[in-house]
């Protein structure tokens, strides 16, 4: 059985881990999202940033700001709002034990909750929050229970900003349709989640938001992720099944990108 040992200690120890030192940060409390990705990115760890500043500039994140930051992974960007906002009432959400571990040993925070971010109505906060943000993460949630957990944390006037995928208006036909259900099943996202602008435009207006505005990224992220691995893959010498977890998922992106039936967005809104 020693071979199975092996490989099972290969494999990441949850579904969303990510090493992100194959992705191309190798710090303590790295990114692990995809980016944003124009010519003046020069590396991983600035697309991932670009990816979140685009965030928070259309939440308009200020200072004096009460914000949670949902599905924070190793916690970059945790010290992207401190660092670059001066934000000081930080909480945060995140499923992986081992990235809340981390963030605790790391990073000074109001707290971080390990658990769902769709269970949010779970956790006691002290007092609700100006801005929800939740960066390249929403994705794998059904939309309806991911607005609903954000607007039962946030003040009124309160701004949420996230990254979803989207249909695009082209009619599928049947077939078409089992393979993107499975595509995207390979991605943990669930093709009846997903919607095309209308009805994303209604769903949230339905769910009590306004200023409501999407912005299709899929060339800057699906597009430039999905360059940026290839590049990196000719690179690598060796090659095992993280590695090739991070291929899937750029394959994944550029078939999205090039078929242009999946979308990549990022979404704010102002709880009414
Ligand atoms: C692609 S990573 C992005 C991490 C981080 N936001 C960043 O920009 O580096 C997605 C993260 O969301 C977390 N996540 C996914 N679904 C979640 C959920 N329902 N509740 C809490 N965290 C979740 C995963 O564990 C993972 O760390």
């Amino acid at each position: 059985m020693k071979w199975l040992q092996a490989i099972q200690n290969k494999l990441p120890q949850h579904k969303y881990a990510i090493n992100a030192k194959l992705l191309g940060d190798d710090r303590e409390c790295a990114w692990t999202n995809l980016g944003y990705w124009n010519d003046a990115t020069s590396s991983y760890p600035m697309a991932c940033e670009q990816l979140a500043e685009h965030l928070a500039q259309a939440v308009q994140l200020q200072p004096q700001d009460r914000v949670l930051d949902l599905g924070c992974g190793q916690g970059a960007s945790l010290k992207y709002w401190r660092e670059h906002y001066q934000i000081q009432d930080l909480e945060a959400v995140e499923l992986q034990q081992d990235c809340v571990d981390k963030i605790n040993k790391h990073i000074q925070l109001k707290a971080i909750h390990c658990q769902s971010f769709l269970n949010l109505k779970q956790i006691p906060f002290p007092n609700q929050f100006d801005v929800v943000m939740c960066i390249d993460a929403a994705y794998h949630s059904d939309l309806n229970v991911f607005l609903n957990a954000a607007h039962s944390v946030l003040k009124s006037n309160g701004r949420l900003g996230f990254h979803y995928l989207m249909f695009s208006d082209q009619s599928l036909s049947a077939k078409q349709k089992i393979k993107y259900a499975w595509l995207l099943k390979a991605a943990d996202v669930t093709w009846e989640h997903l919607k095309n602008e209308q009805q994303l435009l209604q769903t949230l207006t339905q769910h009590g938001w306004s200023n409501i505005v999407i912005q299709d990224f899929s060339a800057s992220v699906l597009n430039g992720f999905a360059e940026y691995i290839e590049i990196q893959k000719m690179k690598k010498k060796s090659f095992d099944l993280e590695q090739l977890k991070i291929e899937m998922t750029a394959k994944l992106c550029r078939k999205f990108y090039q078929d242009g039936l999946v979308r990549y967005i990022q979404v704010s809104a102002t709880k009414k």
